[in-house]
């Protein structure tokens, strides 16, 4: 399929997720198979600023594009300027946020707050489109507190967008209730370019009947990912009318320890201890004796006993299966 100018092997995409979808989440996905990686958003202000944080979100490793950029901003010359900066990375198209609900985010106009005030939104579609030598994308929720895609959705367009991403909640919402999937398939139906299907899609066939529900021409999954890259495969082998295949201890063992390596590399010792921990809490989840694994890995500040228990662990429940 065609999106953002990309040809994708499938229409499963992984979600930009702050403090989640750094280079080990996306390399995962990717390799899960995920056909298109979204970095987590990253400030406009901070890149312009050459803040360490901000710039540490821009680390791309080889394998992971298709990559699609996130940024947010308020202000659309800093959103411009950012874009040129952003354009300019191994990355192949740029995101606007104008759905993170954070309250550290919209104070200063970003994010969602945008929903609130489409003028500015499309000022700075416009300016990020008009600024970057990539495609832009853009990623709403419905509203503030009911559905106004249909008036915003053709002024962002008209301003450059050449995909939405609509997680199909309001801000209001945050993440309770569920997604309005009936709202993905009304803004399918008459939105000149494609349309990405986002929210509660937690498994390979949740994903499929999405896309068959809406008629969105891609889906993108975030907390289903997170712990089961596995999702995306799947997703895939249930669009292909074929029974996915387990995913096995083996497997999340032989994950654990390329993400371990990969830590390493990327911020040594520490660095990696904290990653593998998440990782493994994740993996671990539904594997018999899984809670007291966590309190023991909690427990443990070092990587040798760290990787020595998970190494245990995933090998005797492989044994055992
Ligand atoms: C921990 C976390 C961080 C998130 N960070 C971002 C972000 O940086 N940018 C963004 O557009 N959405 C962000 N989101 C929203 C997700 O991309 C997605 O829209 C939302 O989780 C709904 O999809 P899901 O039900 O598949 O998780 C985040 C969500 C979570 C749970």
């Amino acid at each position: 399929m065609q999106l953002l100018g990309l040809t994708l092997q499938t229409p499963f995409v992984a979600a930009p997720m702050a403090g989640v979808s750094g280079p080990a989440f996306r390399l995962m996905a990717r390799r899960a198979g995920a056909s298109m990686v979204y970095s987590e958003m990253v400030s406009a202000p901070g890149l312009l600023r050459h803040q360490p944080q901000t710039l540490r979100l821009t680390r791309i490793l080889p394998g992971e594009r298709p990559l699609v950029l996130q940024i947010f901003g308020a202000d659309p010359q800093q959103m411009a300027q950012a874009a040129a900066i952003a354009s300019r990375l191994e990355v192949d198209a740029l995101d606007v946020n104008m759905g993170c609900p954070a309250k550290k985010v919209r104070r200063p106009g970003a994010g969602s707050a945008l929903l609130e005030d489409p003028d500015r939104a499309v000022e700075i579609m416009a300016a990020v489109a008009e600024a970057s030598a990539l495609p832009v994308s853009v990623k709403i929720r419905l509203g503030p507190s009911h559905d106004i895609t249909e008036e915003l959705v053709p002024r962002l367009v008209k301003a450059g967008a050449r995909a939405i991403t609509l997680h199909a909640r309001t801000t209001r919402q945050g993440f309770s209730g569920r997604a309005d999937w009936a709202a993905i398939k009304r803004l399918a139906s008459w939105c000149p370019v494609p349309v990405i299907g986002n929210g509660d899609v937690t498994s390979g066939r949740d994903a499929v009947r999405m896309l068959a529900e809406t008629g969105c021409a891609a889906v993108m999954i975030g907390r289903g990912a997170m712990g089961d890259p596995w999702i995306f495969h799947r997703a895939a082998a249930r669009l292909a009318g074929r029974e996915p295949q387990p995913v096995t201890p083996a497997m999340k063992r032989q994950a654990l320890a390329e993400h371990l390596e990969l830590a390493r590399s990327l911020g040594g010792e520490g660095h990696a201890v904290h990653f593998v921990r998440q990782f493994m809490m994740w993996y671990s989840r539904g594997l018999p004796g899984a809670s007291q694994f966590r309190r023991q890995a909690g427990a443990c500040g070092e990587l040798e006993p760290l990787w020595a228990l998970c190494d245990r662990f995933f090998l005797e429940r492989e044994q055992a299966a």
